[in-house]
Order: structure tokens, then sequence, then C-alpha cells
């Protein structure tokens, strides 16, 4: 099998667990949810700023967070010789856009934060890390250490092919009128769609150049699939465990949408996939 067919075949098997964060932000933010409350909002919101300032396990090995990809980005830009060393200035570039972008996220849900409660804010470290979220964090790191295939994995799972933020934009933004927090929800939810597609585009482009074998792929595969089944535990616990037991089970077994959710919401995903590898931008 080819490099293409490979991505596709992973992607395809994880995606049951993303669609599975678009139902949880479906239930959890229906007109008609019985969960839903300013104490369950405030859950949510204060994980959701966690995980956007330490990137659950994504940006790096444990300690990495959003001011130690700048500080990352200044020491490198110290040390280089800016005139001669593209690569690296490149480098530093996208690593401050990638920083950028989180803390604008984090941004987001703090505002969000601030308007839905008069609460004096906590530190981001006391701010509602859940123990499904601490677990996810855990399985990265372990992955990430144990091989090429665990490393490009876990940049893979960068957003759980942002289930949730589609879910969250089809049940707040089809038209109701709508209160302020929700509107900046929803805002907050459109943004992080439109700057992921670029750092999904991206890791997934550093997957399909990496030249690994078909063993190597199937480990990414099983990886990113084990990943992804922590997140959707994590995103679960997160919103109220507005999915019971026996669904979360169906989802295990495939027995719910899949591959189809992917098609239907990961098309820059599948438009980077025609393009030729050489040609890849
Ligand atoms: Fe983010
Ligand atoms: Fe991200």
């Amino acid at each position: 099998m080819d490099e293409v067919t490979l991505a596709k075949r992973t992607i395809d098997n994880s995606a049951r667990y993303w669609a599975g964060e678009y139902e949880i932000a479906c239930r959890y933010f229906a007109p008609s949810s019985d969960v839903r409350n300013e104490q369950a909002d405030l859950l949510w919101v204060r994980h959701q700023m966690h995980k956007e300032w330490h990137g659950s396990g994504v940006y790096g090995p444990p300690g990495e967070n959003v001011v130690t990809l700048v500080e990352r980005a200044a020491k490198e830009l110290r040390e280089m010789d800016e005139l001669t060393e593209h690569d690296r200035v490149e480098e530093a570039v996208e690593t401050l856009e990638f920083a950028m972008d989180e803390l604008k996220h984090f941004r987001d849900f703090s505002r969000v934060r601030q308007m839905i409660t008069t609460e004096a804010a906590q530190p981001v470290e006391e701010g509602g890390l859940l123990s499904e979220g601490a677990a996810l964090t855990e399985l990265r790191h372990t992955l990430r250490s144990r091989s090429r295939a665990g490393r490009l994995a876990v940049q893979m799972s960068e957003s759980g092919g942002l289930g949730f933020f589609f879910g969250v934009v089809s049940a707040l933004g089809n038209g109701q009128p709508r209160s302020e927090p929700e509107k900046e929800i929803l805002r907050a939810a459109q943004g992080i769609i439109d700057d992921e597609r670029s750092h999904l585009g991206f890791n997934l482009r550093r997957s399909l150049l990496a030249g690994m074998s078909e063993k190597e792929w199937d480990e990414l595969d099983e990886s990113l699939q084990a990943i992804s089944r922590q997140k959707l535990q994590e995103r679960n616990q997160q919103l109220c465990h507005v999915l019971d037991d026996a669904t979360l089970q169906a989802i295990d077994r495939g027995e719910t949408e899949g591959a189809d959710f992917a098609r239907r919401y990961l098309d820059f995903w599948y438009e980077k996939l025609e393009i030729p590898l050489e040609l890849l931008p």
C-alpha cells in the first residue's frame, strides 16, 4: 500500500471517535439539554483554557506550554545567524505562529469564562484539569517517547479531527437567537476550526513525507486510535458525560458514524491526499 492509502485508512479508523466528540457538542448545546447550566459551562470552559495553555501533551514533552514555545523560538532567534540560516528562521516563524494561535484560543475561552461568572480567576494550573484529561496528556507523552510513529500519531491527534468544534458550530450556529457568551463560544469555535485546519494539514504532510514503512503506519494508526479514544473520554467528562456507556461502547466497536464523518468535515485533509507527494504545500 502507498502512503496515501495508508493515511486514508488511518484517518478513517480514528474518525469514529471524532464523530463522537461532535455528538457530545450537539447534545450538550441542544436547547433541550438538561445537563447544561452555569456550573457545567464553567467546568468545560476552565478545562478548555487549561488545554489551550498546556496543550494536553501536543505541544511537546512534559513542561511545554505556550510560554515555553515562545521562549524556545526566542532562544533560536538569539542563537541563529538570521541572514544565512533560513531554515531556522522558518522554524522560528512556524513555532511563533503556532504559539500565537493557541494563545488566541486561550484568550477566547478566558473571555467566555469572564462572561459567565463573577468568580475570581484561578491559576490555569488549577483551572479544572480533569482526570481523563490528565490521562490523555500522559498517553501522548508515552507514545511520543516510544517511536517515530508514536510521535507522528501525537501530532496528528491535535484537535481530535476538530469533531467537538464542528459540533459546537452546528449546535450554536443555526440562526437561533443566542446569549452573549454563546456568541463568544461560537466565535471561538470558528476561529479554532480556521487555525487548526492549517495545523492539521501541516501534521498530515509531516506523516506523509516521513517515509514510514507499512509496519510504522500500522503503529501510527493504532496509536492515533488509542489517543482519539482517550480524547473522547476526556471530552465526555468535560461535558457532563452526555454520552452514556452503551454509546461509548458502540463507538469502540465501530457501529457508529466514522469514515463518512471524516469525509464530510475533513475535506481539507482529503484534498491534500489528492496532491502528488512531491508537490505537497
Ligand atoms: Fe487550540
Ligand atoms: Fe492546535
